[in-house]
């Protein structure tokens, strides 16, 4: 019996407006939304200095398009586009817009200064959205939809257009939607599986009636974007890429809206391994995956599973017996990637007690972040501190430690100044806090909870007077070895649920910890300038027009 051939099935109908008339390959774009689709994930959300951190990591990365924010949503969204154009070079920086003049004109706003600016419009196309959100008829979708495309080509050359809820659409009328915004001047057709219901084949096929049967989609780039409600993002991108699509839309992670996007590195990487079977090329630097994989774990607090693709962990270690022997006598036995081409560390354990200020500033750049001499100086100090309690520091402490410094950080208005508890099997646990208030007194109190943490957590509430429930609390090891810091992340809600405040911080004592990140919680509600509250106003993408 011979061996199916796995070069078998080849690409089919590429996009014929696709990049490589500019560059003489078929390459396919990558648009990163993790600033985008992936912040709108629960846990995900990012402060500016976090978010320029992650945006320059990205250019590095070299991905195409910096989907950098949904500009209308809020201050700090704004804010935090408009930063991420003026200053990330070589990515096309994009702001998401729904279908109306003052949605379209603030992404301009953000993002015109960029180097090179993209505007993506989006209005949802299918029957459910139509009738249960927009209360639409289809010309009036048509109507709006063109309308949004002539607003934003006016300002912008390099303008996207998705119909959201795409693939729950009539493909009758996705056809007639995406002939008339490309009329409009759309220069990329974005094809969302907004809720991940489609098989690898439905999406493929999706995609090749597109370009076989709209007759001027010749002059756009078309494009993936897909959801993991079902565990196929990727499967469903690679789909699209085989029918012919040239630009897919995917996250750092995977994160993003419940299950969350198509994850870059799975994308990537399977474009790249399997290039006999593709023939597509991307622009991406993959030595730069694992170190910005990491980066953005370590911002957003949100873990990377052990054994996920490309990135978790486990993903190139060899457990078992006849896979490490198989592996000694040839590597290609059980490795169809080696970790090296993802930027997986030989090993991570960087620095120690003696180690001066180049191989810290060396290593902060091998990590992927990009620090001021005074922000170098700054993290340089609370190294040695922490040096002193801990013998190996490794990039995860590292990455936690340069995170406090990153841009806006929330403004310590009340500061731990000491902290006691007494807990034990047969004693009442108890806390006394010192804190000093946003006014300069320093106030003492204590209390008695159901252990150590939760008595410091009453005793703080007694001296800032700030009442919130505490919805998540989960704590970390940051690296290994019993000596490791334990970061603290937990989440405080307030007004019945209607505001939620993220605090996060470590220490090698993880009371001291859980104490300093309610305080970060508290100083984030005294600040009050979350956006949670403004996107509550105006909605996210799926709140209609
Ligand atoms: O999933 C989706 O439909 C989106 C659009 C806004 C592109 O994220
Ligand atoms: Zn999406």
């Amino acid at each position: 019996m011979t061996a199916p051939d796995p070069t078998a099935a080849p690409p089919t109908n590429p996009s014929p407006a696709a990049p490589e008339a500019e560059t003489g390959r078929d390459r396919v774009r990558i648009f990163d939304t993790t600033l985008r689709d992936g912040e709108q994930s629960p846990g995900a959300s990012m402060n500016l200095g976090e978010k320029l951190e992650i945006a320059r990591a990205l250019a590095g990365l070299g991905v195409d398009v910096i989907e950098a924010g949904f500009p209308i949503a809020s201050v700090g969204d704004f804010e935090a586009v408009r930063a991420i154009a003026a200053e990330v070079a070589g990515s096309t920086v994009c702001g998401l817009a729904r279908c109306n003049d003052r949605d379209i004109d603030r992404a301009w706003e953000a993002v015109q200064f960029a180097q090179k600016p993209r505007i993506h419009v989006f209005l949802a196309t299918s029957p459910i959205h139509r009738e249960h959100k927009l209360r639409m008829s289809r010309e009036q979708v048509v109507e709006r939809a063109v309308a949004g495309v002539r607003r934003a080509v006016a300002l912008c050359k390099d303008v996207e257009f998705s119909p959201e809820d795409a693939a729950r659409t009539e493909p009758e009328f996705l056809r007639e939607v995406i002939r008339a915004v490309i009329d409009a001047g759309a220069t990329t057709v974005n094809i969302p599986d907004t809720v991940g219901y489609l098989m690898p084949g439905q999406y493929a096929a999706m995609i090749a009636d597109l370009i076989a049967n709209v007759p001027n989609i010749g002059r756009a780039v078309v494009s993936t974007h897909c959801h993991d409600d079902l565990g196929l993002a990727v499967a469903n991108s690679l789909a699209g890429v085989q029918a012919g699509a040239r630009q897919v839309e995917c996250t750092i992670n995977g994160i993003g809206e419940r299950a969350g996007n198509a994850a870059l590195e799975e994308v990537v990487m399977a474009l790249r391994t399997r290039h006999d079977y593709f023939g597509v090329d991307t622009t991406i630097k993959t030595e730069r995956l694992y170190p910005v994989s990491r980066m953005l774990s370590s911002i957003t607090g949100l873990a990377v599973q052990r054994n996920k693709a490309i990135v978790g962990r486990n993903a190139f270690a060899h457990e078992s017996g006849i896979h490490q022997d198989g592996m000694l006598k040839n590597r290609s036995t059980y490795e169809i990637m080696r970790p090296e081409d993802v930027g997986v560390p030989q090993t991570d354990l960087v620095l120690g007690k003696h180690s001066g200020r180049h191989a810290l500033r060396d290593r902060v750049v091998e990590m992927g972040y990009t620090l001021s001499d005074e922000q170098v100086e700054v993290v340089f100090n609370d190294f040695k501190a922490l040096a002193d309690k801990k013998k190996e520091i490794y990039d995860e402490d590292l990455a936690v430690l340069i995170e406090k410094h990153l841009g806006d950080a929330v403004p310590a208005s009340w500061q731990l100044l000491s902290l006691h508890t007494t807990a034990g099997t047969s004693v009442l646990p108890t806390a006394t806090v010192s804190i000093k208030r946003p006014d300069g007194e320093i106030v003492q109190d204590a209390a008695i909870g159901d252990g150590p943490v939760d008595a410091i957590f009453k005793a703080v509430e007694r001296v800032t007077g700030v009442h919130a429930n505490l919805h998540e609390f989960v704590v970390r090891s940051v690296s290994q070895g019993k000596d490791a810091q334990g970061e603290v992340t937990l989440e405080l809600e307030v007004e019945s649920g209607e505001a939620s405040f993220r605090g996060r911080a470590a220490s090698t004592d993880i009371i001291e910890a859980s104490a300093l990140a309610y305080l970060n919680a508290v100083n984030a509600i005294s600040a009050r300038k979350d956006r949670t509250d403004v996107r509550e106003v105006v909605g996210r993408p799926g709140a209609g027009l």
